[in-house]
């Protein structure tokens, strides 16, 4: 994909659709087998392509229902169809695998890919990396699609994943143990690095928003008896029950600033504490490591707009998912009575907390694939859009920041099309300053977004 942070992943040539995964995963000893079937459209005439896979052994490969040759050089398994594919045809790849799925270390030390939980379950977890070492595909958020996740864990533990719940079924492996298999489906467009799926004793709710939108929460008995005792939270989070009872809340606020969620369910994964590094704002349910507080629920679930419906062209423009996520969290607080983003703003400029290393570098440049999640790309982008929002007014920014996710909903945008956008709305806005905004707009493009050190003027 020549991604300008992540050069490996992903491929070209073609456009994939939909995923079918079909996995059977042994807690007790890590061995997973799976059967991906990915549909796909070649953009290109192909006698070969690239699929991303690390760590696991591909068994069988068909192509249209045909043998395929295959290899694997590096993480990459590479596939030759029996026939050339033509341009524009659609085609069916199915990857039967095996092994024992391994964590992938970023480049910036943080732990991904999957991940064996203190519950004796696993998680896995994508950004920006991890999805290639559970299944095969083209693994760039530039190439969204379809999923069917199918999951068959002995009974008694819980598979989750993105989406829906279509179904469960009771099975019996060939050694008599009885085995349960959960069937998940997303409908809409989702990029790899979101899929997750986590394995393990849960305690699951399901219930609605007030309009209506299914939730599904799931807590690992683990922290679920953690949180009984009284996790210290902040704003009344004293237990996961508690934390995840403020889901519609969060939801039914950020629809009126952000519009329409844009999933058809929502919910939440609850692992250990110690499980996971950090959250992961997986598809319609986050990755919380242990009980999560208000703010951070605010910001991965502003991810389901910033990031998951509206998601980067590259891992370059990862400030557009973390600098709403981190304004998200400001303007929560300015709504709820608690400092405006304004003071939050003044704050970081001053050097008050939070804003150590703010001025690295400018949001939309990273020095480099270790940075990509450094403080500059949340704190500092999300400056950015308060700069917008000085610059255009409130009504503007406010119609910005629901035009946005509606215009790009489940598509790909990068920061060239942001400033497209907020430039084309500033003008459409019309009336007296319409002359000098656009100027007004370049300086923070200039200064804020793309110019090192520390700006200026606050
Ligand atoms: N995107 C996550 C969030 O802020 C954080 C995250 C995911 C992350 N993967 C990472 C941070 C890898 C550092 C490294 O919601
Ligand atoms: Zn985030």
């Amino acid at each position: 994909m020549g991604d300008p942070y992540f050069p490996k992943l992903g491929n070209g040539g073609y456009d994939v659709s939909h995923y079918g995964l079909t996995l059977d995963y042994e807690p007790d000893s890590g061995r997973l087998k799976g059967e991906a079937v990915i549909t796909a459209r070649a953009t290109q005439e192909l006698s070969a392509f690239h699929l991303d896979l690390a760590g696991l052994k591909p068994d069988k490969v068909t192509v249209g229902g045909k043998g395929a040759r295959f290899n694997t050089v590096g993480r990459e398994l590479v596939v030759r169809p029996p026939d050339d594919l033509d341009k524009g045809e659609t085609f069916r790849t199915t990857v039967r695998y095996s092994g024992t799925p391994q964590t992938i270390t970023d480049p910036d030390g943080s732990e991904e890919g999957w991940l064996r939980t203190a519950d004796g379950g696993a998680v896995a977890l994508g950004e920006p990396t991890g999805s290639m070492a559970w299944f095969p595909g083209n693994h760039h958020p530039s190439d969204k699609a379809a999923y069917d996740i199918e999951v068959t864990v002995p009974k008694g533990l819980k598979a989750v994943s993105n989406g829906e719940l279509k179904g469960t079924r009771e099975t019996k492996s060939g050694g008599g143990g009885r085995r349960t298999t959960f069937r998940w489906h997303s409908a809409e467009p989702m990029a790899s690095y979101l899929a997750t799926v986590a394995i393990g004793p849960y305690e699951t709710k399901t219930w609605k928003t007030k309009s209506g939108l299914p939730i599904y929460t799931a807590v690992s008995v683990s922290e679920a008896a953690e949180g009984t005792e009284g996790t210290e939270g902040t704003e009344g989070t004293e237990d996961s029950a508690g934390a995840l009872a403020q889901i519609p809340d969060i939801i039914a606020w950020q629809e009126r600033r952000f519009g329409p969620y844009p999933f058809s369910s929502v919910g939440a994964i609850v692992v250990g504490e110690d499980d996971a590094g950090y959250a992961l704002e997986t598809q319609t349910k986050p990755v919380f490591p242990g009980v999560p507080d208000t703010e951070l629920m605010v910001h991965e679930f502003a991810h389901q707009w910033f990031g998951n419906s509206v998601s980067p062209k590259t891992w370059q423009d990862m400030w557009l998912n973390e600098g709403f996520a981190t304004y998200a969290e400001w303007l929560w607080a300015e709504d709820r009575g608690g400092d405006s983003a304004q003071e939050t703003f003044d704050a970081v400029y001053a050097g008050g907390e939070g804003s150590g290393g703010v001025w690295a570098f400018p949001p939309a440049k990273p020095p480099g694939p270790d940075r990509v999640f450094d403080t500059p790309v949340y704190v500092r982008g999300a400056m950015v859009l308060h700069k917008v929002r000085q610059v255009v007014g409130d009504d503007a920014f406010f119609r910005i920041l629901r035009g946005w996710p509606s215009t790009y909903r489940h598509a790909n945008a990068d920061t060239d099309d942001f400033i497209a956008y907020v430039e084309k709305q500033a003008g459409d806005k019309g009336g007296d300053k319409g002359g000098d905004e656009g100027g007004d707009l370049d300086a923070v493009w200039d200064a804020w977004l793309r110019g090192e050190g520390k700006p200026k003027q606050p």
